[in-house]
């Protein structure tokens, strides 16, 4: 057997033994308690909004977790799609490799589920409509037209921010809704353990692909991170109305303006520069291209945002 194959059978002992059920985690038919907010302030990023009351921020809070949670169920769409594709090359070979791969499509179709079950929930509960980003097949497909490295590195990378958003964000956040903090401890148990497979197949790529064809997926894998912040910023623009629609009252243009600033913000740092700043993700990243972990840092400096993420 060979070491990559420990690796992957690894791999899928520990998957077992961290899966859920869904219905465990949020049973059909829950209701949503909006009493307090959902995400911590480092990623909702409302403090700093003083043209909105306590209240306000507190809804817009509620708004971006709601776009948070449907951001992963989007990128969802394609890693499905990626992962059936690597787990298709391994179907006569690696048979550890083969479970570990099928086993992370089946627990994102779960996750899909999840937070189909959360979006219906929250609009029941919410009291207006909060529009989300809906072309997630528009995305994955512009996404799957990248090579397997640039695909597998972004897959990776939202993947490890997972940790960042849950242990070091919420888990001891005890002024946030706990239901909301089980949904991102639960989406963490279950990305922690895809974020390993992620990193031995883009160990396979290190090992087998020339030099050539992974300095170019690293190049492409830039341009998709590039094409993320325009699509969240798409979601940036629909949270102003979505928040002016909820707290009842026109906004100026002046406090729409610094409000869709603050919410680009908020996603570029919660799914492009945390991932970008990952040290697990620098040291892969390096590895597949020398030079490509200080265009990575320089690329987050561009961003700004939470330091913390480091
Ligand atoms: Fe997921
Ligand atoms: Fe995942």
């Amino acid at each position: 057997m060979s070491e990559t194959s420990d690796s992957f059978a690894r791999c899928v002992e520990q998957s077992e033994r961290a899966a859920w059920r869904l219905d465990d985690v949020m049973p059909a038919g829950t209701r949503l308690d909006f009493t307090s907010p959902f995400l911590p302030e480092s990623l909702a990023k409302t403090a700093s909004l003083e043209m909105l009351d306590a209240r306000e921020r507190k809804i817009l809070n509620q708004i971006t977790a709601n776009a948070y949670l449907n951001a992963f169920s989007f990128v969802e769409e394609y890693i499905i799609a990626t992962m059936m594709d690597h787990a298709r090359a391994e179907l006569f070979g690696d048979k550890d490799a083969l479970r570990a791969l099928t086993r992370v499509a089946e627990e994102e179709v779960k996750h899909q589920q999840l937070f189909e079950r959360y979006r219906i929930a929250f609009e029941d509960g919410f009291g207006t409509t909060c529009r989300v980003l809906d072309n997630a097949a528009e995305v994955a497909g512009a996404i799957l037209s990248k090579s397997p490295v640039a695909v597998m590195l972004v897959t990776f990378q939202l993947e490890l921010t997972t940790q960042h958003h849950y242990v070091e964000s919420a888990r001891d956040d005890d002024t946030l809704d706990p239901f909301f903090v089980s949904l991102l401890k639960h989406h963490w148990i279950e990305e922690s353990q895809h974020a390993r497979v992620d990193a031995l197949e883009l160990e396979k790529q290190a090992a087998f692909a020339p030099n050539r064809a992974l300095e170019s997926g690293v190049d492409e894998y830039f341009e998709i991170v590039a094409e993320l912040g325009a699509t969240f910023a798409r979601q940036a623009a629909m949270d102003v109305d979505s928040l002016a629609t909820a707290i009842g009252r026109v906004l100026t243009d002046d406090e729409r303006t610094r409000i869709e600033a603050s919410r680009r913000l908020a996603y570029e740092d919660m799914f492009v520069r945390c991932g970008l700043t990952h040290p697990t993700f620098l040291a892969l990243l390096g590895r597949l291209d020398e030079s490509a972990p200080e265009r990575a840092e320089s690329l987050a400096k561009t961003l700004g945002g939470d330091p913390s993420c480091n």
